[in-house]
């Protein structure tokens, strides 16, 4: 009798859920592994009911019950914590309801599906869409957000974020990245707390220098690298951004992403439209290192430019001679790239203006013309010489920037940001351009094309940008003030569409006083980012570390340096974890260390399309451990290559063994010590040796045989033997 009753209990309960499932709308948005299902509630207002794996059974998305928390909630309606849009109407009222209208759904390709829902407030003419791409193969959800004003008059916008995520989960542990000039990426976890956590900006340019926009959120208890279920996150967008972190009352979470809405209040007039950038995540069960190598490849495939293409090793000279260069000098520097047998030389800061010549950083910055006295056959000059010796050359801009003392601020004193009736207020003594005045815009193009123009050889650009905005104020946009964040940044990227449309893949290094600009909104346009001016390899390994979270390593351009004390080998093997570069005075070094180098360079270019285009599997943190250990793996898994690093180990420190992964447990793999210095022996017992996958990745090797020794490391080349 109970069993029936049981029986009947369950059978009313199933067919009351399918029956109030088929009676609604879903909206699933998935990839391979992970989707979100939205619905439609009874008032019509879109709700997330769920955001997780994706089911196996795709039928079961029909049992997810309606969401409590809506896609994405309006201020000044009922709800009471932060909204993900807040909206002054024409006729001042300041609230929106948003329902639920339409949606599509279609295929871009075999690999990329957009959802897009429009919504509209019933009350008022003003539509908003959310838009979905779900990247099928990498796990990556793509979403941003349309705004338009179809009202009469002008809509003022508060906030409008690019996405709303929630969660319902025990605890959460938020990982953010945090730092400074010179000690970007430190990596920080932290318990979410009831209330509100923001991680923004509000630096305008160089904005990153501080916070990144990127984050982990791991749900439950506090992923590692192999475990743990989380998200991770990151907006492109290269201005002011905001992360939201909120717990409500019932310890549900919501995460609300996109430009920060600080002193950005943005007018829409009628017709207008706005799009925020995007917020791009991943979901995942098994850890950060899952999380990023699913960014990694969208980045390769579609965030980052030429992300499938190759890269070019080369030499730069700012740390061997910073400004104090001639012609002569420079082109004796190009022996030492080809004694290195780089790709390319990268003339740096210091070769430009003449009545306020660039002799440091006081002066000449805005008058992009060759310095006469040191350069008095010009940059074409320059290139000639260097493809006489078999090498690329390329130069460093900062063309978004001025120095007062120049030509430039002379002539056009309106087109700088600042406030008339306060001082001016410097960084590195420079003031930034307005480029939301369309002038500037097309003189910033005209400094980059003009120069590609004149130099047809030029093969690549250093794009700095040394300050954030201070006492900024826009004679151009005049009672527009509060646009100015946001249309510095719409106008940046006018000016490299424009660029690339003549240049699509001109190598382009975006660098920002170190990592004051590291997101995917820029990438498009870059092929690399310089991380930090900070190169001594011991804190580039947790800067690295750091970037490679959400970064692929042929973005992260990492240059052997005299930075630090430790030996060429572990400088070099640093470098090598990433894009390899040198930046040092190759006059300085013993024959020995050239004769070290130039066999890097060769074996970087052996292993290069593993590190480039392989797996990362970060194996032991130097967070957690007095060492650091990372692998790439290739695609068909018949290639790895494994940097170790030891740190500042302590005497009779005990460091075990450590496993291997991502190799295939069938395949039999030689490893091989490699990048040693000349003359040495490997002191791997297992170097020459051949073994399982299976056995690598269960009992692993003994990385540190013999004695310790702090900052010293390794490379190891395992190659698959059948
Ligand atoms: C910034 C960059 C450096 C170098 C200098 C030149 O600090 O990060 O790499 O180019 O500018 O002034």
């Amino acid at each position: 009798m109970k069993k029936f009753i049981l029986f009947t209990y369950l059978t009313i309960f199933y067919s009351a859920v399918i029956v109030n499932a088929q009676a609604r709308k879903e909206i699933v948005i998935a990839t391979k592994n992970v989707s979100v299902i939205l619905t439609i509630g009874a008032n019509n207002r879109v709700y997330q009911s769920y955001l997780g794996k994706r089911f196996v059974n795709q039928d079961d998305d029909r049992l997810i019950p309606g969401g409590k928390h809506e896609a994405y909630i309006t201020g000044g309606m009922e709800d009471l914590l932060q909204p993900a849009i807040r909206l002054t109407h024409s006729d001042g009222n300041p609230s929106l309801e948003l329902q639920y209208v339409s949606h599509d759904a279609k295929n871009l390709d075999d690999n990329v599906s957009e959802t897009n829902i429009l919504l509209q407030d019933p009350k008022y003419p003003v539509q908003v869409i959310l838009h979905y791409q779900a990247f099928n193969k990498e796990d990556i959800i793509k979403s941003w957000t349309e705004i338009r004003n179809n009202e009469k008059g002008e809509i003022t916008l508060d906030d409008y974020a690019s996405s709303m995520l929630h969660f319902e989960a025990k605890d959460y542990w938020l990982t953010q990245f945090h730092g400074d000039w010179a000690s970007e990426m430190k990596m920080q976890e932290s318990k979410l707390t009831s209330g509100v956590k923001e991680i923004d900006s509000k630096l305008g340019t160089r904005a990153d220098m501080y916070q990144t926009p990127v984050f982990f959120l791991a749900l439950n208890k506090p992923a590692d690298e192999t475990t743990g279920e989380l998200i991770a996150g990151t907006l492109a967008w290269t201005g002011n951004f905001k992360f939201h972190f909120e717990i409500d009352e019932r310890n549900a979470l919501r995460v609300i992403s996109g430009i920060n809405p600080y002193a950005s209040a943005y007018k829409l007039k009628k017709g207008e439209t706005f799009i925020t950038p995007a917020f791009i995540f991943t979901y995942s069960t098994t850890g950060k290192g899952e999380a990023s190598r699913n960014l990694h490849k969208w980045a390769r495939n579609y965030g980052v430019l030429d992300g499938n293409k190759p890269r070019l090793t080369l030499l730069n000279n700012w740390e061997a001679t910073h400004v104090n260069f001639d012609e002569k000098e420079l082109v004796n520097l190009f022996d030492d790239a080809t004694k290195l047998g780089t790709d390319l030389f990268l003339l740096d800061d210091g070769w430009f203006g003449n009545k306020y010549p660039r002799n440091n950083d006081k002066a000449g910055l805005g008058d992009w013309q060759e310095n006469k006295s040191k350069l008095p056959n010009g940059i074409g000059y320059l290139v000639k010489q260097a493809e006489a010796k078999g090498l690329k050359f390329g130069i460093w801009l900062e063309p978004e920037m001025v120095n007062p003392k120049s030509e430039l601020y002379e002539q056009h004193p309106d087109w700088i940001l600042k406030l008339s009736n306060r001082n001016e207020n410097y960084q590195r003594n420079q003031l930034v351009l307005d480029l939301t005045n369309p002038k500037v815009a097309d003189y910033v193009y005209h400094v980059v094309v003009d120069m590609l123009v004149k130099n047809p050889g030029l093969a690549y650009i250093k794009w700095d940008c040394n300050r954030s905005m201070t006492n900024a104020w826009s004679p151009y946009l005049k009672d527009r003030q509060s646009a100015l964040y946001v249309d510095y940044t719409l106008s940046l990227y006018k000016i490299l569409d424009r660029i690339r449309q003549k240049y699509p893949h001109l190598p382009i290094m975006l660098c920002s006083g170190g990592g004051g600009r590291t997101d995917y909104g820029a990438l498009k346009y870059f092929t690399e980012f310089w991380p930090s001016d900070d190169t001594d390899p011991l804190e580039r390994l947790y800067i690295q570390w750091g970037y490679s979270n959400f970064f692929p390593a042929l973005t992260i351009s990492s240059h052997v340096t005299s930075w630090g004390k430790q030996s060429i080998k572990f400088r070099t093997d640093v470098a090598m974890m990433d894009k390899l570069g040198y930046d040092i005075k190759v006059s300085k070094m013993t024959d020995e260390e050239v004769k070290f180098s130039k066999q890097a360079v060769k074996n970087y270019n052996r292993l290069n399309n593993t590190i480039w285009f392989g797996d990362l599997y970060r194996i032991v943190s130097p967070y957690e451990e007095n060492r650091m250990v990372v692998m790439y793996v290739n695609e068909e898994k018949s290639k790895a290559v494994l940097f170790n690093y030891n740190l500042n180990t302590r005497y009779k420190e005990v460091l075990n063994r450590v496993r291997l992964q991502g190799l295939d447990s069938h395949k039999q793999y030689k490893v091989e010590e490699t990048n040693l210095v000349p003359g040495t022996k490997s002191n791997l017992a297992e170097n020459g040796h051949v073994f399982s996958g299976d056995y690598l990745m269960t009992m692993g090797l003994n990385l540190t045989p013999g004695k310790l020794i702090p900052l010293t490391s390794m490379v190891i080349e395992i190659s698959a033997a059948n």
